[in-house]
Formats: structure tokens, C-alpha cells, sequence
């Protein structure tokens, strides 16, 4: 299925436009029903443009189909500027099939891999997804973390600037993941103080000027959700997110997609605790997980606002 049968863009024109106005694009993380009308919901309410972020795990776990069907369900016009976007596909066949049942944008993340071999991955999928107009994102550096249901990274790599024009020409990629101390999960910093690396930032932007850059594992780790949890029975501590301000900075710096998966999982269960907790007779999932799509919707409303800059953003397109 085409892309746009479902009224869905790609990130192409998204980006050109927070480029342009310092903003960045907000790539909330989707996994069932509540998510993916949360994150809409938001989306619709703010006037924002919004990239549908589903990983290969989500994917799994949703099925193919029934994700299309929810998303054909939204009834998306064009004007919204909605992306749905697969989240660090592994290899060509996770992104070709992705393409295939209408995604309109990409990730290939062989970050892992050495510089040649990533070169080599993220090309062979630019050649198939551009056919189809489908964007493509691809990674350089590695974040810290878990980046996959399966895959454990405890250390990460930041992204040498020297790379990135050769990697960015040699592979005709749309947009790149840049490493420059984030990290996925909760547990992002050890202490308060600890700055992302805008130097590195500052060199990358230098060396693509206009292009399109992407921070992953940008959550910020509303200290509200985590005290909700905790007080609602959970048990989280020491998480810390990447602070509000230094996100803000970035998107005056060309990043201009920010993946968010993190907080809204925490928003999520924080509205579940305390409703379950709140009214312990109760057996109504629809009653738990309406609070629940509630509270990630507050949540994805906070970002676009507070963070990326977003709101009222999509009557810039045609
Ligand atoms: O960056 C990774 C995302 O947070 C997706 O995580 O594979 O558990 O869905 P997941
Ligand atoms: P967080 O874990 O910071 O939400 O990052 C999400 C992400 O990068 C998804 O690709
Ligand atoms: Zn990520």
C-alpha cells in the first residue's frame, strides 16, 4: 500500500519547514490503540505536525495489518502532517516490509557496524525507499542504552563530525541520528549538571548545513510521572531525562525530529497506578486505560509546546 492512500506524508516536507523555523518535529512512540490515539489526539489539538514512531518490537507485538487498520481508522488527511515512521529498523528486509504496508518513512540503524559496512546497509535501503518516495533516516555514533528489546548498549560512541559529509554523500539518506549524549531509557544522566555535547553538535550542523539532524533517546523524564508511580505503588529511582532547556537549544541547532518514547511509557503507567490504586474495586480496563491515553495525551501536548516548538505549526503546509 502507498503512503498516501493513507492520507500519511513523508518527512521531507516536514523537515524542510522546522529547519527553516527552528522547530523540531515530535516522534512520539506508538504500541496499541490508546497510544496511537493519544499521540493523534495530541497532534490534532496543537495543530502539530507529528511522526508516528513504531519499532520492530511494537510492530511484532501489534501485527502488520491491525496497525494499518488503526492507522486507516485515524482517517488522516494530508494537511495534518502525519508521518509514520519505522523506528530503528535493523536491516533491509524489517525497512522493505515497513515500506511495503505504507510506512512513508524509514530508519536503517547500522549504527553498530563499521563505517563502510553502515554506508553499504543504509544505501541498499535509500535505493529501494526513494523509488516509493519513502524517507530515510540512518544513524552515525551509537547512543547508550536499550535500543531494542534485544540489544543491550552500555556504552556510547559519539558521532565524529569528520564522517558525517561522507556518510551523508554516499548514501543520499534524508535525515541523520546523531550521537551526542543521549541515551534510551530512563536513566539518562548520573548527575543534574551533565551537558549534551554541543560542540560536536555545533561541528555536525557546520558540515551539513540545512540538513536535517535527530535526536533519539530525548526523553525528559517528567519528575512528575515518576512520583506519581512511586506513590501509586512502582518503584523507580534515580531516573533522569535530558533537561528541557538544552533539548530547546538543540532544535535552534538543526535537530529537528526528537524521539520521545520514554516519557510517554511513564505517563502511561503512572495513570494506570493511580487510577487502579484510586478505585481499587474497579475491573473496567476502559476506565484505566481512558486515563492512561489522558495523561500520555497532557503529555505529548507539554512537549510539543514546551520543547519542540511544534504547536501550530501545520498550516505551513500545503
Ligand atoms: O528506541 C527505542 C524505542 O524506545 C523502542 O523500544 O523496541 O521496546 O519498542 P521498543
Ligand atoms: P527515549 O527512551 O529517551 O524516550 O528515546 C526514544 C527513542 O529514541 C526512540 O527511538
Ligand atoms: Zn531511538
Amino acid at each position: 500500500m502507498k503512503y498516501s492512500e493513507l492520507g500519511l506524508v513523508n518527512t521531507n516536507q516536514l523537515f524542510a519547514d522546522a529547519l527553516t523555523n527552528n522547530y523540531a518535529i515530535p516522534a512520539f512512540n506508538i504500541y496499541n490503540m490508546e497510544t496511537l490515539t493519544a499521540v493523534i489526539d495530541a497532534a490534532r489539538i496543537a495543530h502539530s505536525p507529528v511522526i508516528i514512531a513504531v519499532s520492530e518490537s511494537a510492530l511484532k507485538y501489534m501485527g502488520s495489518d491491525m496497525l494499518i487498520g488503526m492507522i486507516r481508522g485515524a482517517k488522516i488527511s494530508p494537511t495534518e502532517g502525519f508521518a509514520l515512521h519505522l523506528d530503528h529498523g535493523k536491516d533491509f528486509n524489517i525497512c522493505k516490509h515497513a515500506i511495503e504496508i505504507g510506512f512513508s518513512s524509514v530508519m536503517i540503524d547500522a549504527s553498530k557496524l563499521s563505517l563502510t559496512d553502515n554506508i553499504n546497509a543504509t544505501k541498499h535501503v535509500v535505493d529501494f525507499a526513494h523509488q516509493y518516495d519513502v524517507s530515510v533516516e540512518a544513524e552515525l555514533g551509537t547512543l547508550a542504552g536499550i535500543e531494542d528489546e534485544n540489544t543491550f548498549g552500555t556504552t556510547s560512541t559519539y558521532t565524529n563530525p569528520d564522517d558525517v559529509e561522507t556518510f551523508v554523500n554516499a548514501t543520499d539518506i534524508d535525515s541523520l541520528a546523531i550521537a551526542i549524549g543521549t541515551s534510551h531509557g530512563a536513566y539518562k544522566r548520573k548527575r543534574d549538571d551533565e551537558e549534551l555535547q554541543f560542540d560536536i553538535l555545533s561541528e555536525i550542523a557546520r558540515r551539513l548545513p540545512q540538513f536535517p539532524l535527530v535526536l533519539h533517546g530525548a526523553s525528559s523524564i517528567p519528575q512528575k510521572l515518576i512520583t506519581t508511580i512511586n506513590e501509586f505503588g512502582g518503584k523507580i529511582s534515580g531516573a533522569r531525562g535530558i533537561d528541557d532547556t538544552q533539548l530547546r537549544r538543540a532544535t535552534q541547532m538543526n535537530i529537528c525530529k526528537i524521539n520521545v518514547d520514554s516519557d510517554l511509557r511513564l505517563a502511561f503507567t503512572a495513570a494506570i497506578r493511580k487510577s487502579l490504586s484510586e478505585k481499587p474495586d474497579n475491573f473496567n480496563p476502559r476506565e484505566f486505560l481512558s486515563s492512561a491515553r489522558a495523561e500520555m495525551t497532557q503529555t505529548c501536548l507539554n512537549e510539543i509546546k514546551n520543547i519542540m516548538g511544534s504547536n501550530d505549526k501545520i498550516n505551513t503546509h500545503p
